[in-house]
């Protein structure tokens, strides 16, 4: 078994380069698919999900060349046939390919996704944006079969504004016939990354980042060239890194604004940032305020920095608050961060946090992609060895953590045990 292993309290110095989008890769790879030539995607991070997706395209039958940040795809030998379930319950993401095999062959037939075990997560959304332009859709247990003897551009209304039912149902759109307008999409910069490489492809899709995005239909799509913007999330689980240990930390290769309401809470609590135009420097500040952080859809708070950021406002001082609105099972690692040494209560869909409190290390597991992330951020701070066990998640969404981490002084390191 591989676990991490972390000894706490060392300055964290120097700079970080930001990957691409973890989020953007796996729906720009799915996409692919839609070209009738060869496409060429630019920093892609080399995490478990992309590979996992590269795989499935692998098994459909495309040619998929990798090199170090890029993944040339080309799809044009691909074959509609399902997807096993094991490769499709590796990830969340592998649903993107039941929009793009309904969009190109007007027939799927796949198994619900995986993705970290933090909620329900339905796909009810999806489904809905599949049948509203034409689809019909066959449950049985975990399957699907999806047909449609003709895709027309329709008007969806989403009842939440989800990335993967906005990105499902723009990836169909494409290729209905006449004009699609979504509704209450969401307006994470992923979705416009997907929507500048559909339109690089060809597409015609305006209005992406609002929360009304209209499409109109085009018969064919060609091969083109795109790049992944930073990951706003990893960008996100660095600075509050900085922020607990930094000295003079850069974190480089960023877009400020995707990070924008973190950043302005960090300043809230006091934390001495200062912000480039593509980079930030960040330093540990002795006295934090505390705060209250309430997770929302774009441009609101992300879900996916809760959990690292609960690990800051341990060393706030006074009672800070989270509440978590996204997804209803967000928070296993707070009993680990309990047994670190912090003082959080959980109360219903929130959290309050009294600090500061000193981490030790222990032995705790990572049950979750941004869960692990935040274990390996107390471990920064923890005195002593933190081990962290069931690392999987946390390999399937950042790149070379440990290399990152290592490179500005941090002690950390996979282990054999
Ligand atoms: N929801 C429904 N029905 C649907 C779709 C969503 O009820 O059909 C609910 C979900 O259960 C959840 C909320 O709506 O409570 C938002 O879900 P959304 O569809 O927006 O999330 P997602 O597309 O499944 C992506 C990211 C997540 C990130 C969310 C929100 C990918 C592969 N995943 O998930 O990333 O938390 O958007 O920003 O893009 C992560 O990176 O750790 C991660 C979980």
């Amino acid at each position: 078994m591989k676990v991490l292993e972390i000894n706490g309290g060392k300055t964290l110095e120097g700079t970080i380069r930001i990957s691409g989008s973890k989020n953007s890769s796996v729906a720009l790879i799915p996409a692919a698919i839609l070209a009738s030539s060869e496409v060429t995607i630019c920093n892609v991070p080399e995490i478990t999900d992309t590979d996992a997706l590269a795989e499935i395209l692998d098994y459909l039958g495309a040619k998929v060349k990798r090199a170090s940040e890029s993944i040339v795809i080309n799809p044009t030998t691909i074959i509609n046939k399902e997807i096993p379930e094991e490769m499709s319950n590796k990830l969340r993401a592998s649903y993107y390919f039941m929009a793009v095999l309904l969009a190109k062959f007007k027939h799927v037939e796949m198994y619900f996704p995986g993705g970290c075990s933090i909620g329900a997560r339905p796909i009810d959304q999806t489904l809905k944006g599949f049948q509203a332009l034409g689809a019909t859709i066959k449950e049985v247990e975990n399957r699907y079969i999806i047909d449609a003897k003709k895709l027309t551009g329709a008007h969806v209304y989403l009842d939440m504004p989800s990335v993967g039912a906005t990105i499902n149902t723009m990836l169909v759109a494409v290729k209905a016939s006449g004009e699609t307008i979504i509704e209450n999409a969401a307006k994470e910069p992923e979705i416009v990354n997907v929507a500048t490489f559909l339109n690089n492809m060809g597409a015609k899709i305006t209005g992406a980042g609002t929360s009304e995005i209209k499409i109109i239909g085009v018969d064919q799509l060609e091969g083109c060239y795109t790049e992944v913007i930073p990951d706003r999330i990893e960008t996100g689980t660095y600075l509050i890194a900085g922020a607990l240990a930094g000295k003079n930390l850069k974190i480089d290769n960023i877009i400020p604004e995707h990070i924008e309401m973190l950043i302005l809470k960090m300043k809230e609590m006091e934390v001495p940032i200062e912000v480039g135009s593509d980079y930030v420097i960040i330093s540990k500040s002795e006295k934090l305020h505390p705060v209250k952080i309430k997770t929302q859809g774009y441009p609101g708070f992300a879900t996916d920095l809760q959990q690292p950021v609960t690990v800051l406002l341990t060393q706030c001082e006074g009672e800070s608050q989270l509440e978590e609105t996204v997804y209803e099972n967000r928070f296993k690692n707070v009993p680990y961060l309990n047994e670190m040494g912090s003082d959080i209560k959980i109360i219903g869909k929130k959290i309050k946090i009294y600090g500061p409190t000193k981490l030790v290390g222990k032995s705790v597991e990572a049950t979750d992609l941004r869960g692990g992330a935040s274990l390996i951020l107390a471990g920064l701070i923890a005195q002593g060895t933190t081990t962290i066990s069931n690392i999987g998640p946390v390999l399937r969404g950042y790149e070379h953590i440990v290399e990152k981490l290592t490179d500005i002084g941090a002690n950390i390191e996979i282990k054999e045990v």
